[in-house]
């Protein structure tokens, strides 16, 4: 175990997120999300946000879509605790403690932003799919820049996870095994972030 385990600290988190060029990035790349998806599907009743952590981004798809119903799963209990306490909607958002590897459900959509790239691949996307049998699932990765490297160093550090950094070419080639791909964006350009939304293989 950690001495300082980040995640069990979403206060902190969401501090670090004040900083200038974090907002950005995380704003962005939210923006964009519901922006793919609107492209790609439009509309859906249900969605599931996995690896919600303090649910900043259920909040946007909250707001986004009025009429949805929304669940949430972290794996880490004291981001879930600070999700239920802020959360302004808990008549049709849940947030539930979980490894959504071991989840059963069926949503219109799923997102799960900023935490594929904490998980092997092409298990965790086909396992979206499962979460979504006639729907999307939209995900963010980053390539390995410089930037990226050192985030990946911190993660190891305060986390004890791999942060898996892929180029595009590698991401496509290996989802593309397991999933069709409908849409590819570059998003957050300096963070090297790119959002990619998937469905089942027809
Ligand atoms: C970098 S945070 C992203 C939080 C949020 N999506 C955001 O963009 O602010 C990654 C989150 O994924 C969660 N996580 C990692 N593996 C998971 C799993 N297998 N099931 C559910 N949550 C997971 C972690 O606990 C952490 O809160």
């Amino acid at each position: 175990m950690h001495l300082f385990y980040y995640y069990n600290h979403p206060v902190l988190r969401e501090v670090a997120f004040l900083l200038p060029p974090l907002l950005q990035w995380r704003a962005g790349t939210f923006r964009a999300a519901i922006e793919m998806f609107r492209d790609v599907q439009g509309s859906a009743a249900t969605f599931l946000d996995v690896g919600c952590g303090s649910g900043a981004f259920t909040r946007q798809l909250a707001v986004h879509f009025p009429n949805s119903r929304i669940d949430a799963i972290d794996l880490t209990p004291r981001m879930i605790d600070f999700a239920i306490k802020r959360n302004r909607y808990p008549e049709r958002v849940k947030f539930r403690v979980g490894d959504f590897m071991a989840l059963d459900g069926d949503y219109d959509a799923v997102f799960a932003l900023y935490t594929i790239m904490l998980l092997p691949l092409k298990s965790a996307v086909e396992k979206l799919l499962d979460l979504t049998p006639d729907g999307a699932a939209i995900f963010n990765l980053t390539i390995p820049n410089t930037l990226m490297r050192l985030h990946r160093a911190f993660y190891s550090i305060f986390i004890g996870s791999q942060v898996n950094l892929y180029p595009v070419q590698r991401a496509v080639a290996e989802i593309s095994e397991v999933a069709q791909i409908d849409d590819l964006r570059h998003v957050a350009t300096s963070e090297g972030s790119y959002l990619i939304a998937v469905r089942r293989k027809r």
